[in-house]
């Protein structure tokens, strides 16, 4: 065995050669082709927006062992132990409207349901838009965040955080996160995983920027998404209700049908959706 395999096959500290990792056995001609690797970090997410904001480049990738103010959506904190999983950024400076950013997340969700489906051979979901669940608990979580002025996006980064290792989660966690290793009994390596997410992350950033929306991609996203033809209560500011959702259109909206046969096209960030039979996060 060579340095390189016994360090993707030794299941603890091995991402510091994940810059290399790439470089050997990807093609990627952006994503990943800097990478800061850091043993600790307050926040992945956070790291990449100071180093976005002094110039880095498009597809620098900030990736740590732990990180001591992991964050999660809606200003939830992320659990992020050391050595056990994946906690990484993706910086991007996509030449779009700024509204159309939280459609990286989505795709996000697609590279990171491709590497784990080819790293693990595990059968993964996409819960609309962007966690990433296996048999109704959650996997994987992504972050995106974007910095933009009157003359469109500074940057976006697209922080992604994969639950691999872990043996088990805190007592608050417990019924609704999993992990790779809970799912498959293995230890998986994070190294090839990681750089499997950041090559599929490339290739379909290069599809998605052919159209700037998700024409090309809607289909191959319904074909991972748990709520497809799936009872959905959707939970907005101003009305609740149920209805069977049918996929989503162009601009990554989720399709809804209520109860009276009404369409409504549901955006990220404004509601919440709810499994109904199944699964409950
Ligand atoms: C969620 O709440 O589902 C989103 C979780 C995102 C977690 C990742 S871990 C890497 C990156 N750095 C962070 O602080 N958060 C994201």
């Amino acid at each position: 065995m060579n340095q390189l395999d016994e360090a993707i096959s030794e299941q603890g500290y091995c991402l510091k050669i994940l810059s290399k990792y790439i470089k050997e056995n990807t093609t990627n001609k952006w994503a990943g082709c800097c990478v800061k690797y850091y043993d600790r970090i307050d926040s992945t997410n956070d790291e990449a927006k100071r180093l976005g904001k002094n110039g880095a480049k498009h597809g620098t990738l900030v990736i740590a062992e732990e990180q001591c103010l992991g964050k999660g959506r809606l200003g939830r904190t992320w659990n992020s132990p050391k050595g056990q999983a994946i906690y990484m950024t993706l910086l991007l400076r996509p030449q779009i409207e700024p509204e159309k950013a939280s459609l990286l997340t989505l795709l996000a969700a697609l590279a990171v349901t491709d590497a784990i489906t080819a790293v693990t051979g595990s059968f993964v979901q996409i819960k609309w838009p962007n966690d990433i669940v296996a048999n109704g608990r959650k996997l994987c979580g992504i972050l995106t965040e974007m910095s933009a002025d009157m003359h469109g996006i500074r940057y976006v980064v697209v922080g992604i955080g994969i639950n691999c290792n872990m043996t088990s989660f805190p007592q608050e966690l417990k019924q609704t996160a999993t992990s790779l290793f809970l799912e498959t009994g293995k230890k998986q390596s994070r190294v090839q995983l990681a750089a499997k997410v950041i090559q599929s992350m490339e290739e379909y950033y290069e599809i998605f920027m052919q159209t700037q929306d998700f024409t090309n991609l809607k289909q191959i996203y319904e074909k991972q998404l748990v709520n497809y033809n799936r009872m959905v209560r959707v939970l907005s500011p101003d009305k609740e209700y149920i209805g069977t959702s049918c996929g989503i259109n162009e601009k990554g909206e989720l399709l809804v049908v209520d109860e009276a046969g009404q369409m409504h096209t549901v955006r990220s960030g404004e509601v919440s959706v709810r499994g109904i039979y199944g699964y409950t996060i």
